[in-house]
C-alpha cells in the first residue's frame, strides 16, 4: 500500500536529515519507526505528506508515486493519508461531533460546506467514526473539556472521517500517561486490522513499539538502522538494536 524508496530529505539549512530511506506498509499493518530525539522521525512523515519535498526517492501510494505528483492531483492523493500529531489539536470551542466531521472536508467542494455546512450523512459516519474509537457518548460535549487521551481518540476518529488508506501517526501517545498510552496503541492495532488501513506510528517508546507492531523500523541519523518483523525478534533484541543502532 505505502512503499517509500530511497528517501532523501536535505533541508534549506543544509541538513540532511533523511537518507536512501525505505519503507513498506500494506493494509491491515501496524509499522512502528523507532528512534530518538532528531532522529528524522517527523520529517520522515512531513515527506511522506508531501509537506516537505524530498531531495530524491519514491513515495508509493498503491501505483502513485506522490513525488510526481502536483496541484490538484497532489492534493486528492493526500485525502488517502490521515495524520495524528501528538497534540491532538482539536477546536476546544467546538462539539466532539464537529471536529470528528471535519475530518470529511476534504472530500466535499468548500463552497458547498461554507454555505451548506457537511452533508448529514458525512455527521452520521461521524458519529460512527466517534463509536469505533469508544467515544460515541461524549459527541455533544465541547472538545476543550475532554482529558489528552480522549482528545487523542478523536483525533484519531477525525482522520477516519476522511476515509484514508494510510494513517501516518507522530508520537501520539507522547503526552499521554501509562494507561492511555496503551489503550491509544491498541486502538490504531484495532483499526488497522479491522478497517484494513496501513498504519505508521512514530515512538521512541521500545516496550510500546514492541507490544503493538507488526515490523518495526530503527531510524538513526535519517538511515535506517534496521527494519524487523515484530514476530522474529525478542523484547531484548529490540532494546539492544534501539540503543546501539537507533538511540
Ligand atoms: N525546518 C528545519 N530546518 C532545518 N533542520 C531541521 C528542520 N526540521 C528539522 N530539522 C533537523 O532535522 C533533524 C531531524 O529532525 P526531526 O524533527 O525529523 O526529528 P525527530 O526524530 O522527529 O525528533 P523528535 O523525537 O525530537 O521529534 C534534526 O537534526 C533537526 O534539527
Ligand atoms: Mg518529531
Amino acid at each position: 500500500m505505502l512503499r517509500v524508496r530511497d528517501l532523501s530529505l536535505r533541508y534549506p539549512t543544509g541538513k540532511v536529515a533523511l537518507t536512501d530511506f525505505s519503507l513498506s506498509v500494506e493494509p491491515g499493518e501496524l509499522v512502528v519507526v523507532l528512534g530518538g530525539n532528531g532522529s528524522g522521525k517527523t520529517t520522515l512523515l512531513r515527506c511522506i505528506t508531501r509537506t516537505l519535498k524530498p531531495t530524491a526517492g519514491g513515495i508509493w501510494l498503491g501505483d502513485t508515486n506522490l513525488c510526481g505528483l502536483e496541484g490538484e492531483k497532489l492534493r486528492r492523493a493526500r485525502l488517502e493519508l490521515a495524520m495524528v500529531w501528538q497534540s491532538a489539536s482539536l477546536v476546544r470551542r467546538s462539539s466532539v461531533l464537529t471536529n470528528v466531521a471535519s475530518g470529511a472536508l476534504g472530500r466535499h467542494s468548500t463552497l458547498r460546506t461554507v454555505f451548506a455546512g457537511l452533508p448529514p450523512a458525512e455527521l452520521a459516519s461521524a458519529r460512527g467514526h466517534l463509536a469505533e474509537v469508544g467515544l460515541a457518548d461524549l459527541a455533544e460535549q465541547r472538545a476543550g473539556t475532554l482529558s489528552g487521551g480522549q482528545a487523542q481518540r478523536v483525533a484519531i476518529a477525525r482522520a477516519l472521517a476522511q476515509r484514508p488508506r494510510v494513517l501516518l501517526a507522530d508520537e501520539p501517545v507522547a503526552s499521554l500517561d501509562p494507561e492511555a498510552a496503551e489503550e491509544i496503541m491498541r486502538l490504531l492495532q484495532r483499526l488497522a486490522r479491522s478497517e484494513r488501513l496501513a498504519v505508521l506510528c512514530v515512538l521512541h517508546q521500545v516496550e510500546l513499539a514492541y507490544a503493538y507492531a507488526d515490523r518495526v523500523i530503527g531510524i538513526r541519523g535519517g538511515r535506517i538502522a534496521f527494519d524487523l518483523p515484530r514476530s522474529q525478534v525478542s523484547r531484548e533484541e529490540v532494546h539492544r538494536l534501539y540503543i546501539h543502532e537507533a538511540a
